[in-house]
């Protein structure tokens, strides 16, 4: 079997990649310091315990492990935390990600599928956003993902690294078979935080502005489900196996729901009524981001199973009860 390096595998979006993986005939080999991750999510493969800030781990790493490809999830994402510490953000998401490269270089892989966002976008020009728009991005964290999608593009030219970028837009749900889902310390995104209100985890769900130009007043934002993000990745490393180079993709639905339709949806799916209190807008916080994943529709064939906002709050809801 094909062994494929999954960095941060035992992370959210990385194990359910490590799942699909292994159901494709691929072995995934995971490396992770477990910083963020867990590592009784990691069940798919192997679990090489290294740190990106440490060469000798990844030549460690290298040597071990001949793989074929590697993915790259292991970055930090909470963008309010990335404007008040950025260097944490710099060090990880950039450098650390320098090192990977110049490592894979090192043992002659040359196959990369890069975790990027929406954030390098900003605040979008026009919905839903497409590919080539302009990088605009307004925080720190967005900057790092711009910075390291602009590396790939001059390492494919000069070393001929063939990637993928993959611009996620709202991770959510959960595996539909309950093994794993999203485990954030502490959490921030708007689905856990709902369903903990539902549960009476946490007395109410604060709305972050309620003055937006959207229908309702509050943000839009397009959920995707993490099974079909993980569908991608397969897509994109098939597409670098037949020697392709994919280039960037967005990943997300093309619809917009706003942060009242998501607590009213968890209500219908929990059937409990879930508190809300109005509060400020959060600074960096943009109306409206709604992808337009026509580009991977049509080069890769990305088909979403799970495009229902209910389906992604009920796999969500399952995996929540079984952990919490
Ligand atoms: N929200 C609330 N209350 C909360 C949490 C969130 O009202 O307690 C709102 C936010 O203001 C936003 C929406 O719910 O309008 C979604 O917020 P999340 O924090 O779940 O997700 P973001 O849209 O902020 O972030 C996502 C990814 C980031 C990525 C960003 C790009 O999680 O990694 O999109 O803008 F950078």
């Amino acid at each position: 079997m094909e062994k494929i390096a999954v960095i941060g595998g035992a992370g959210y979006i990385g194990s359910h990649v490590c799942k699909l993986l292994k159901q494709s005939g691929y072995s995934p080999v995971v490396f992770d310091n477990l910083s963020t991750g867990h590592r009784r999510l990691v069940r798919w493969g192997e679990f090489f315990k290294g740190d990106l800030g440490s060469i000798s781990d990844l030549l460690r790493f290298f040597k071990k492990h001949k793989v074929r490809a590697v993915m790259h999830f292991s970055a930090f994402a909470y963008v309010g935390e990335s404007v008040d510490n950025p260097a944490k953000y710099y060090l990880n998401n950039v450098a650390n990600t320098i090192n990977l490269l110049n490592a894979m270089r090192n043992a002659g892989v040359n196959r990369f599928v890069f975790s990027s966002s929406c954030a390098v976008y900003g605040e979008p020009v026009a919905l839903p956003m497409r590919e080539n728009m302009p990088f605009n991005p307004i925080s720190p964290y967005g900057r790092t993902k711009k910075i390291v999608e602009e590396m790939l593009v001059d390492y494919n030219a000069a070393y001929g690294l063939k990637f993928t970028a993959l611009r996620y837009f709202n991770a959510a749900g959960a595996d539909p078979d309950g093994e794993t889902g999203e485990l954030h310390c502490p959490e921030t995104h708007l689905i856990p935080l709902v369903l903990d209100a539902a549960a009476g985890r946490r007395p109410y769900i604060k709305v972050f502005g309620g003055n937006y130009k959207t229908p309702d007043g509050t943000c839009l934002r397009d959920y995707v489900h993490v099974a079909d993000l993980a569908q991608a990745h397969l897509l994109a490393l098939r597409c670098l196996e037949r020697g392709e180079g994919g280039g960037a993709f967005n990943l997300g639905n093309g619809n917009g729901f706003s942060v009242l339709e998501v607590i009213e949806m968890a209500e219908k799916v929990t059937g409990l009524k879930i508190p809300v209190k109005m509060v400020p807008r959060r600074a960096g916080d943009p109306a409206a981001l709604v992808a337009s994943s026509l580009r991977i529709q049509r080069n890769l064939g990305w088909k979403p199973q799970y495009n229902s906002l209910e389906t992604i709050i009920r796999h969500a809801w399952a995996w929540h009860r079984k952990i919490r």
